[in-house]
């Protein structure tokens, strides 16, 4: 696979060799779920779970300590993948200094966290299909929402093991 155009750009770890990420929406039940959970089988895939660790957060609290929304957790098993170990956790501003990239699913999130940053992007930045683009909030929609999350949350997160592959190469600083 061939570097993106933005290689290198992910900013250093705050403890060299490791890296934390957190996905960042609405509740925490549906978007940043998904990303979560597909940034992490990714990441086994590459061999990098044990020195990145992702996290999930909602900017608000009403689905605390719940299971992913039931659409997204059916669109993510038929695609393969785990989500019933998912319980929702509310963002507070802590995240920023204790994360390496907190990855916000829309501009209304990204605002929340304080507005974009070296550490607070939109996750949509790394999609190479449609760089930049928001994950629209499907909590309200129909069952095409969720297949639209999950491919788009799927492409960020190919591109994102590329980048902190290199990001955790101990060359990378020198
Ligand atoms: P998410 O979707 O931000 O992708 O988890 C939503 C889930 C719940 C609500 C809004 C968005 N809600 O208003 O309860």
């Amino acid at each position: 696979m061939t570097a993106p155009a933005d290689a290198g750009t992910l900013p250093a770890p705050r403890t060299p060799g490791t890296y934390r990420v957190a996905m960042v929406c609405l509740g925490n039940i549906c978007r940043s779920p998904m990303a979560h959970v597909v940034l992490e089988s990714a990441l086994v895939d590459a061999g990098l779970d044990d020195r990145v660790e992702v996290e999930s957060s909602g900017t608000g609290g009403w689905h605390v300590g719940q299971p992913m929304d039931e659409r997204a957790a059916l669109e993510l098993s038929v695609a393969g993948y785990d989500a019933s170990a998912h319980r929702a956790r509310q963002y507070d501003a802590s995240w920023l200094d204790r994360c390496d990239l907190l990855l916000a699913m829309d501009r209304s999130n990204l605002a929340d966290l304080g507005g974009r940053s070296a550490r607070v992007r939109l996750l949509g930045e790394f999609d190479p299909q449609a760089r930049g683009a928001e994950v629209a909030d499907p909590y309200y929609g129909g069952d095409d929402g969720f297949e639209e999350v999950r491919e788009q949350v799927e492409r960020a997160a190919d591109e994102l093991v590329v980048l902190l592959r290199a990001r955790l190469d101990p060359l990378a600083d020198l």
